[in-house]
């Protein structure tokens, strides 16, 4: 295998608060390796249209505490056509690009696995707020969206708690409930509602806020997926069965915002640095991804393949923890 000289690194879809750390992890390792690295910008539709920035170690200064991404993101429909893929590998064979990291969710790999197949390797980091993809039990971004949701809840809960109201709050995730499940449990909810469990609204919704009441409350908090239906709705079908007058909130694009923490700044720079690696060593279609904590890679068709499913242990203490009201 002859030695890389040049790769790429894109981010693609939906943005993850962590994504900058990981550009930076994948830059700064390719040129510690003696490889140089381009910024492709605006994801996969950069490759098309050959929309590039050259990466130096002081280009990814001062960006591992930032959110959003400095290389851009879209979601590019030129991409699924074969027209689309032939220009990006135009583009990949006239900037001399040996491989790719492609940072993001499902539809960013789908793209790296079409790309791959006309003959260039490419190496999936999992990027999003959702962590909904199926080989990695964590995906960039998921913790800070989290800590987002819940701090913002947290702020609605003390107005709801004054008014003595309740609250319907639509947290992200598009059709996983990983995310509300997880603020759901943090925030204390009265009860959570997720694409994963079919919807009884007299025994998941009313009767919980019954049991609430009956226990004393008189606030309640009612976290709702988006893939699970909409909060207005859910809204107006309390108001409908309890008298009750909820006021709703769709928390929106702000998860998907702000200071990455820690956790992931810590494991967007693993996965970077490993990508590169794995990139370099193997020069074939990967996927970086976290099982059982341990950071590893994965065939991207086989990753691909894999499905995630609701985390039953987390469910189950949902369910405890909702079964006679809210904190
Ligand atoms: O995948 C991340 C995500 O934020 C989902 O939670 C949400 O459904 C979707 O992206 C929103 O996409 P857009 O940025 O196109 O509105």
């Amino acid at each position: 295998m002859a030695q890389m000289k040049r790769i790429g690194v894109l981010t693609s879809g939906g943005d993850a608060p962590g994504m900058n750390a990981a550009v930076r992890a994948v830059a700064r390792t390719a040129i510690s390796m003696g490889i140089e690295c381009i910024g492709i910008r605006r994801g996969w539709n950069g490759l098309i249209n050959g929309d590039f920035v050259r990466l130096d170690t002081s280009s990814v200064s001062h960006i591992i505490n930032k959110g959003g991404t400095i290389l851009y993101t879209a979601r590019s429909e030129e991409f699924r056509t074969e027209a689309g893929r032939k220009k990006a590998m135009d583009t990949c064979k006239l900037l001399g690009l040996d491989g790719i990291v492609a940072i993001g969710g499902d539809g960013t790999f789908q793209g790296a696995l079409a790309l791959s197949r006309l003959g260039i390797p490419v190496v999936g980091i999992p990027g999003t707020i959702d962590n909904d993809i199926g080989c990695s039990h964590y995906t960039i971004g998921y913790d800070t969206a989290c800590n987002t949701a819940i701090e913002a809840i947290d702020k609605l809960r003390d107005t709801m708690q004054s008014h003595e109201r309740c609250s319907v709050v639509e947290v992200m995730g598009r059709h996983a409930g990983h995310l509300a499940l997880y603020v759901g449990i943090a925030s204390g909810a009265t009860a959570v509602l997720v694409p994963e469990r079919e919807m009884d609204f007299e025994q998941d919704v009313v009767e919980k806020i019954r049991n609430a009441r009956l226990s004393g409350r008189t606030h309640f908090m009612i976290v709702v997926a988006e893939g699970a239906g909409s909060a207005v709705e859910i809204g107006k079908k309390i108001h409908e069965s309890t008298g009750i007058d909820p006021r709703v909130t769709v928390l929106g694009h702000i998860q998907r915002g702000g200071t990455p923490t820690a956790r992931d700044r810590v494991t967007a720079s693993r996965m970077g640095y490993s990508a590169v690696k794995v990139l370099a060593e193997k020069q074939c279609n990967r996927v970086i991804v976290i099982q059982n904590g341990v950071l590893t890679d994965l065939d991207m068709e086989e990753a691909l393949a894999m499905k995630k499913h609701l985390n039953e242990p987390e469910y189950a203490l949902l369910s405890a923890m909702t079964g006679g009201g809210s904190d």
